[in-house]
């Protein structure tokens, strides 16, 4: 099929005349793709039963005529007033038990019941008359689940399924109760009919009646997993209702680590491919952001992702009431190969023309609201052609990394539920190692905690506070057959369940792996000034302790890290143990940005990965994709000037059809894509 390029379309709101000239305008800028319908479900169904298809008809075969595929979305984030009319209580309740009223949209209950019945219905009416069509090439359900806080409801339906979710985990309120350990400050439950959901949505972006830290963990953990669940089994509704009329590829379209609420991992069970919308800043020199949420969407099923929706412009953030500048020429180019490299089979701009009337008015579009074309449009057009011509090798390669990082939804709840600095959460860490490693130009992919770590030299786990003997069976398993594994501080302090291990000192599941206990736990603070010296091999570096420090004791381990300068003198805080073939590392603190880079540029040599064949300058990101005996090199220049590198050898250039060797400036915002000449 090759690469899909296009936008996100709404031609029921614009004249039908206009529908062949948007299209004309498409195929002349290189889209091959349209997205359709998510919002449009009152034009597709005015009241129950009384469809009205022929203008998606229309429009749909207008499209292919102009060579223009279309990826068909279910209306259901947008429910219309007749049918909140027919199903009563399925406006969703915040934690203040307040509506969530409509005249936006996703004002839904997951759980609704009625509402899920008028769900499957609409996707399996669009399904049986669209699935065989030959312009539809995939399928979008919904549209970003949980954005704009709704991913969690607390009406009397939620609270009933919270109960029978919880009923079947624990089997018995007894369990329950043991897992939980609710006789602390008495909220031992006699009857499963006394759970209501909590009082708070772990997301900073919830509102809450309580901190979390004055709540029961493992009932608030809980309430995230059953809310996450509940996103899910809504979703397979709509995919069962969809699958038997059709073989075209169905997703949805999550903001991936751009949301708390839901576990992607766990909604891409039922896909065929993973979905994802990302709008990276184009006027940002720093681009781990986009970077990481590609690789984490790459990972989510080890393939290529859609991007159903992406910046075509500056303005995203009119929603939020900061209208952001236009970039300067190229960033629209770079920010959209970056998702490309990184293994997006589809890229589509958010979005066509700006909305004429109704909500998020004064937004850019790829076309201005008068119809015109101007700088956004020929700047998509150029990118179309680059895309044009390097679709088939995209297709025929993936990005190939040798260093997983491991993600989990479990980690980034429990982490928000009891953190240790709300300024710096579990994303914060694995973005924050991402970033230090790729800044080296050694890709990372980003897994769940479930992925065959085979083929991987070296498994980077942040801040892996819950732990499970099978996973960490699966650790020591990995390092004793020769993998190197890094991990930071707060390791293995809670089982699954949220509640502390306390059998035996920290990282009780692990300490043989680490050969280190936490022998006590300290926090930085700048009243006591304290350093961490870190000496491997050939390194010297000096860092101040950052966010958290586990003070660890060896049992085997060899040290690396020592804090120095305060009544912590000496204490290890870093440390490197050999286990089986492999090596296990254990960061116990976090480190500056300089000294992180160059240890976690150490141990990566040291386990053996891969470096780029050349030096790459500051502010210049490095992805390596590989398949059909081919090899491409990405490079991307963020920064707003040249940057120089120096070839190892002869490389061709896809992008610009040119021949490189040697010194070479990269112009301000370029990138390049590279394959070594033979002979
Ligand atoms: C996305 C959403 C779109 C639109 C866009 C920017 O999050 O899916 O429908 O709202 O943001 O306005
Ligand atoms: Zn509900």
């Amino acid at each position: 099929m090759g690469i899909l390029y296009g936008a996100a379309y709404y031609p029921e709101l614009w004249p039908e005349e206009r529908w062949a000239v948007d299209a004309k305008l498409m195929a002349d800028a290189g889209y091959n793709v349209v997205r359709i319908g998510e919002f449009a479900w009152s034009s597709m169904e005015r009241s129950e039963g009384c469809f009205n298809w022929g203008w998606l008809d229309r429009v749909i075969d207008v499209l292919y005529e102009h060579g223009i595929s279309t990826i068909l979305c279910t209306p259901t984030a947008t429910p219309p007033p007749w049918v909140v009319d027919l199903c009563p209580g399925m406006l969703p309740l915040d934690v203040n038990r307040s509506v969530r009223p409509q005249g936006g949209r996703r004002h839904y209950c997951y759980n609704n019941p009625d509402y899920r019945r008028h769900s499957a219905r609409i996707a399996g009416a669009l399904a049986e008359r669209y699935g065989r069509h030959p312009a539809i090439v995939g399928w979008q359900i919904d549209n970003e689940f949980a954005q704009e806080n709704t991913g969690r409801c607390h009406c009397p339906v939620c609270a009933e399924q919270f109960q029978n979710w919880l009923r079947a985990r624990y089997g018995t309120l007894d369990a329950l109760n043991a897992a939980w350990g609710t006789a602390h400050w008495s909220m031992e439950f006699n009857r499963w009919g006394q759970i209501e959901p909590p009082t708070q949505g772990v997301s900073p972006k919830c509102p809450s009646l309580m901190p979390a830290f004055k709540q029961n963990s493992g009932y608030l953990l809980d309430f995230e997993r059953f809310s996450s669940d509940s996103i899910v089994d809504y979703q397979r509704i709509q995919v069962e209702a969809i699958r038997p009329h059709t073989a075209s590829p169905i997703t949805h379209n999550t903001t991936g680590i751009g949301t708390d609420e839901v576990d992607i991992y766990n909604l891409a069970k039922d896909l065929d491919c993973n979905g994802l919308d990302c709008y990276p800043d184009p006027l940002s020199e720093d681009l781990t952001w986009s970077s990481f949420s590609y690789s984490h969407a790459r990972g989510v099923m080890r393939k290529p992702f859609r991007l159903l929706e992406t910046t075509c412009s500056g303005g995203q953030n009119v929603w939020s009431g900061q209208a952001t500048a236009h970039p300067s020429p190229g960033r629209i180019r770079l920010v959209n190969w970056q998702a490309l490299a990184h293994g997006a089979e589809s890229l589509l701009h958010f979005q066509w023309r700006p909305f004429p009337k109704g909500a998020e008015q004064l937004q850019h579009g790829v076309i201005g609201i008068g119809g015109q074309v101007g700088r956004v449009y020929h700047e998509v057009k150029e990118i179309g052609a680059e895309v044009r011509r390097l679709s088939d090798v995209l297709t025929k390669t993936t990005v190939r990394n040798e260093v997983a990082m491991l993600f989990s939804y479990d980690h980034l709840w429990s982490t928000l539920i009891k953190s240790v600095d709300t300024r710096f959460g579990y994303t914060t860490a694995a973005m924050g190692l991402y970033r230090e490693i790729t800044a080296q130009g050694i890709g990372v992919d980003v897994l769940p905690y479930d992925a065959d770590l085979s083929q991987y030299r070296a498994v980077v786990l942040p801040m892996p506070t819950l732990m499970r003997p099978d996973i960490a069976d699966k650790l020591k398993q990995y390092v004793a057959d020769g993998g190197t594994l890094v991990t930071t501080f707060l390791m293995a302090v809670k089982d699954w369940d949220n509640g502390a291990f306390t059998e035996r000192p920290t990282p009780g599941l692990l300490d043989d792996l680490l050969g280190a206990i936490v022998a006590e736990t300290d926090v930085p603070d700048s009243r006591i000034p304290a350093s961490v010296v870190i000496e491997m091999d050939a390194l010297q570096a000096e860092s101040s302790p950052g966010v958290w420090i586990d003070i660890l004791e060896p049992r085997g381990a060899e040290v690396i890290g020592t804090l120095t300068g305060s009544h912590l003198n000496g204490e290890a805080v870093v440390t490197r143990n050999r286990f089986g073939k492999g090596s296990a590392f254990y960061i116990g603190t976090w480190l500056e940005s300089d000294p992180l880079r160059r240890l976690l540029g150490l141990v990566l040599d040291d386990a053996g990965v891969t470096r780029p064949p050349f030096q790459l300058p500051d502010g210049v990101e490095f992805v390596r994709r590989e398949g059909d005996g081919m090899e491409i090199l990405f490079i991307l220049n963020w920064t707003m000037k040249p940057a120089r590198i120096t070839l190892d050898t002869r490389y061709h250039d896809l992008l610009r059809d040119a021949v490189y060797e040697g010194e070479l400036a990269i112009p301000a915002s370029g990138l390049l894509a590279l394959v070594r000449e033979m002979g």
